[in-house]
């Protein structure tokens, strides 16, 4: 059942090269920038005469919503929002017949989502699901949507529905771009080839697990970790933080690099392992300066870098090369080698990585 794995999550880290393929495929051709997806096409005007998208999640599905925002907002031009399902179900919040609500679930069952969308649906927006789970209730509750084709999930940490949800999320971003006219079909086109390549740089990226599990020796015992990033790699940065919490125990905070200078900067000493995730984007320069804060503190770097990179390997501890690709893409690169870091820092310290402690695969109640 796990196939040859040793465990479901690890088994689900190397299904993601075919999760990111089925979720993208039959929804696109690169060669006239032609995109398909039937929720979406049924609410088009809706999505293109949005006031704005309001974004719905819990956990890893909140961070695939923050991805999103990034994508949205820059292809498409719609001013979106990004809300823990539980804070906005309870916040008396603004909603018009106009705003769109994402309902992100890899289970489709998180009862807090759930919640939200029923009050949502209240005030007569329009609910767009992006659901794991065939026929569940949050499936069920939207008005239309559009399926990750991840197949089943059974690690309590997610892995693969992220990259399916990041994916079926970049594809939307286009379509609604494409019809606004904020994404030239000379893009559109580039990004789909784009798109179609990163199953193979996944692969890529898959083997660098032996290099990963050297660095987990190293950071096995830490007692506290930083994952910063900037731009799209931001969420992932939040991202990576939460899967070494929930599998390894080891307390582990994601912030935007340039929020650091602003308290946990405070931390940094030679003890504290800090994962930078400074892929070549429009950040990469200033991400250069917060490796050299967190350097002249004497933390210890573990970078994520693009292919080729010379700067901050130059300043690194221990650097993790993965492929180049644009960087609306980044984040489906660059959470894999953190996926393997959580999975192996928590394997080395006996963990149940497939049923971590106190933890649900589906948080039916609040
Ligand atoms: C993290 C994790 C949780 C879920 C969250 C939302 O690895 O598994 O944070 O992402 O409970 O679950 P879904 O996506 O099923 O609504």
């Amino acid at each position: 059942e796990k196939g040859g794995y040793e465990h479901f999550m690890l088994k689900e880290i190397y299904e993601q090269p075919r999760s990111i393929l089925d979720s993208m495929r039959g929804r696109m051709i690169a060669e006239s920038g032609h995109l398909m997806m039937g929720g979406v096409r049924e609410y088009e005007n809706k999505f293109v005469n949005a006031d704005r998208i309001i974004i719905v999640a819990c956990g890893t599905s909140w961070h695939a919503g923050l991805v999103a925002e990034y994508l949205i907002e820059d292809l498409a031009r719609i001013p979106v929002e990004v809300e823990y399902a539980s804070e906005f179900r309870y916040r008396n919040p603004i909603i018009t017949e106009k705003d769109i609500v994402i309902a992100i679930s890899q289970s489709g069952e998180t009862a807090d989502t759930l919640a939200a969308i029923e009050l949502a649906k209240s005030k007569g927006a329009t609910i767009f699901g992006i659901c794991n789970v065939v026929g569940s209730s949050i499936a069920r509750a939207t008005d239309a949507g559009a399926y990750t084709h991840a197949g089943p999930e059974i690690g309590v940490a997610s892995t693969k529905a992220f990259t399916a949800q990041v994916t079926v999320l970049t594809i939307i971003a286009m379509i609604i771009g494409s019809k606004r006219g904020t994404l030239e079909t000379t893009r559109v086109r580039q990004l789909i080839a784009e798109l179609e390549s990163i199953p193979a740089k996944v692969e890529e990226a898959l083997k660098l697990n032996d290099q990963i599990v050297e660095i987990s020796k190293k950071f096995k015992d830490a007692t506290n970790f930083l994952y910063l990033g900037r731009g799209y790699n931001f969420p992932v940065a939040l991202e990576g933080a939460l899967k070494l919490k929930e599998i390894s125990y080891i307390h582990a905070e994601g912030y935007p690099a340039a929020e650091m200078k602003h308290g946990p900067i405070a931390l940094i000493d030679e003890q504290m392992p800090v994962v930078v995730i400074a892929t070549k984007d429009s950040s990469y320069e200033k991400i250069v300066s917060n490796v050299q804060e967190v350097k002249a503190r004497k933390g210890k770097v573990i970078a994520i870098v693009t292919e080729g990179d010379t700067t901050i390997p130059s300043m690194a501890d221990h650097v993790i090369e993965i492929p180049e690709t644009s960087e609306h893409l980044m984040p489906l690169l660059s959470v894999i080698p953190l996926q393997l870091l959580s999975y192996h820092i928590a394997v080395m310290r006996g963990c149940n990585v497939d049923q971590p402690r106190n933890l649900a695969k589906s948080v039916t109640v609040e």
